[in-house]
């Protein structure tokens, strides 16, 4: 039998987002974002045409789901703040109802003895912020500054754990170069411009966090995807590189080391993709670095050498610079079809360690997503998540080498409390721990994965 424990003060818990738990999408003063506006537009790009007015009714439930968060063990809790929400057009007024409700969810989760993390943007863009052109546009990144620091102002007391964004590398990918995310461009010079404005934004939301002389800790949370070259031929290591490079350093050099790779700089500036830049953002990139970084961890990235060149006249895409490769016989989450490497998690913390001066860090997402969760119900009611366990405690086992190794990883948070309304797939996958009847008035049920995360968080630790 082997014992995996975890120091005292780790933090257990779940991450959820305001556009994918709240719903109230049109109520209480409420603006548009561009999830409110795509759907309205283009419903048949959302799984069964359902829009994120159906999320999951945290707005009128969040009592009742912080008793429950409670219950399962939680002593954090990351959510986002709606940015349309706070501030409906993005940038001037700020919604009273908005104040009100966040201010109320803050204590609750206070007085349950849960940890507020705040996220200020995940994937939700005001509509009126994305009229003027969202992050291509440099005004958008004043205007996160400004949110920011009303943020700071309004719930600063109550929160000591802060995070920018979450995976700013996705709406980059799925907004400006894989048509997944509105405004559904493809164009990669445009999407570099995205990047740079969304990582400007984020250092300057840490400029009013240090201006403000908040006590607590600011960071970001990214999506670090392990790039794995097919083999150790020179080509194969080169484009796995590169994919690094795009998909991950990007972010994290410039979050945690205050500037882009050299390399990531010489590659955009070979093929005439540098972005727009001023020379006053030098500065607030070295002088803004996070404090804390959220790490979140699906599945790897498995690349090799391109064995074909794109056609000379095709517009320039990150692909042009390498191929995803289907390692045979890796192993994939049958319900969700993504690929399950539990050791990439402990590759990413040994990284942190070794190269990126060991910054704190957590683990802010983890999790896997299951299509039509309902047939594994049993007699009582209850979804035998199996499957879900296994998936945690793999990685979990992996989380807690790298422990034993140094990393700084302070905490373990799943993805996700409840079934949540997820971009384009909506409903399709579902990931919580507990489970949300979209026939029964949303009512919830804690999921077999449920019982056994209280039995982890409480005892910080499990047996195998
Ligand atoms: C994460 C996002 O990358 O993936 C979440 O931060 C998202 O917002 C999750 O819900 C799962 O995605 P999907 O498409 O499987 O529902």
């Amino acid at each position: 039998m082997s014992q995996y424990t975890f120091p005292n003060d780790f933090w257990w818990g779940s991450a959820a987002s305001a556009t994918q738990t709240e719903g109230a999408a049109a109520i209480d003063g409420k603006g548009k974002n561009i999830w409110d506006y795509w759907y309205e537009q283009e419903p048949n790009r959302f799984f069964q045409q359902v829009g994120p007015s159906e999320a999951s009714r945290f707005y009128e439930a969040y009592q009742t789901d912080i008793a429950l968060m409670k219950k399962l063990g939680h002593n954090s809790f990351r959510m986002s703040i709606s940015w349309s929400r706070l501030m409906p057009n993005g940038t001037g007024e700020v919604n009273p109802a908005a104040v009100n409700f966040y201010h109320h969810v803050l204590d609750e989760l206070i007085n349950a003895g849960i940890e507020p993390f705040v996220n200020l943007y995940h994937f939700d863009m005001p509509l009126a912020m994305q009229q003027i052109g969202g992050w291509e546009n440099r005004d958008v990144v004043e205007a996160f500054q400004a949110y920011a620091r009303t943020c700071f102002q309004l719930f600063g007391p109550k929160v000591s754990k802060w995070f920018t964004q979450n995976e700013p590398i996705v709406p980059v990918e799925a907004g400006y170069l894989y048509d997944m995310h509105y405004p559904n461009v493809v164009d990669f010079k445009r999407a570099v411009q995205v990047g740079y404005h969304s990582a400007l934004a984020s250092a300057k939301a840490i400029q009013a966090y240090k201006e403000e002389r908040q006590q607590g800790k600011i960071g970001i949370i990214l999506n670090v995807t392990p790039s794995y070259p097919r083999s150790s031929h020179a080509a194969d290591v080169k484009a796995a590189k590169i994919a690094d490079l795009f998909f991950n350093r990007s972010f994290l050099d410039v979050s945690v080391k205050g500037e882009f790779p050299k390399e990531l700089i010489q590659l955009l500036e070979k093929h005439d993709l540098l972005p727009v830049t001023q020379t006053e953002d030098r500065v607030i990139f070295s002088n803004y670095t996070i404090d804390l970084l959220g790490v979140n961890y699906y599945q790897p990235r498995r690349v090799k050498a391109k064995e074909y060149a794109a056609h000379p006249d095709a517009p320039i895409m990150p692909e042009h610079f390498f191929d995803a490769y289907d390692m045979p016989g890796r192993k994939m989450n049958p319900y969700r079809g993504w690929e399950i490497y539990e050791k990439g998690i402990y590759d990413i913390l040994i990284n942190l360690k070794d190269n990126y001066n060991n910054v704190e860090c957590f683990i802010s997402e983890n999790g896997m997503g299951v299509e039509n969760e309902q047939r594994f119900k049993d007699d009582s009611g209850i979804i035998q998540d199996d499957y879900r366990i296994d998936f945690y405690k793999d990685h979990l086992k992996w989380v807690h080498k790298a422990l034993e190794e140094g990393a700084n990883v302070k905490g373990y948070h799943v993805w996700t409390f409840m079934d949540n309304w997820s971009w384009m797939n909506a409903y399709k996958n579902r990931y919580g721990l507990v489970s949300v009847d979209l026939n029964n008035n949303a009512k919830r049920s804690i999921k077999k994965s449920g019982y056994w995360f209280k039995d982890v968080a409480t005892n910080n630790g499990f047996f195998t």
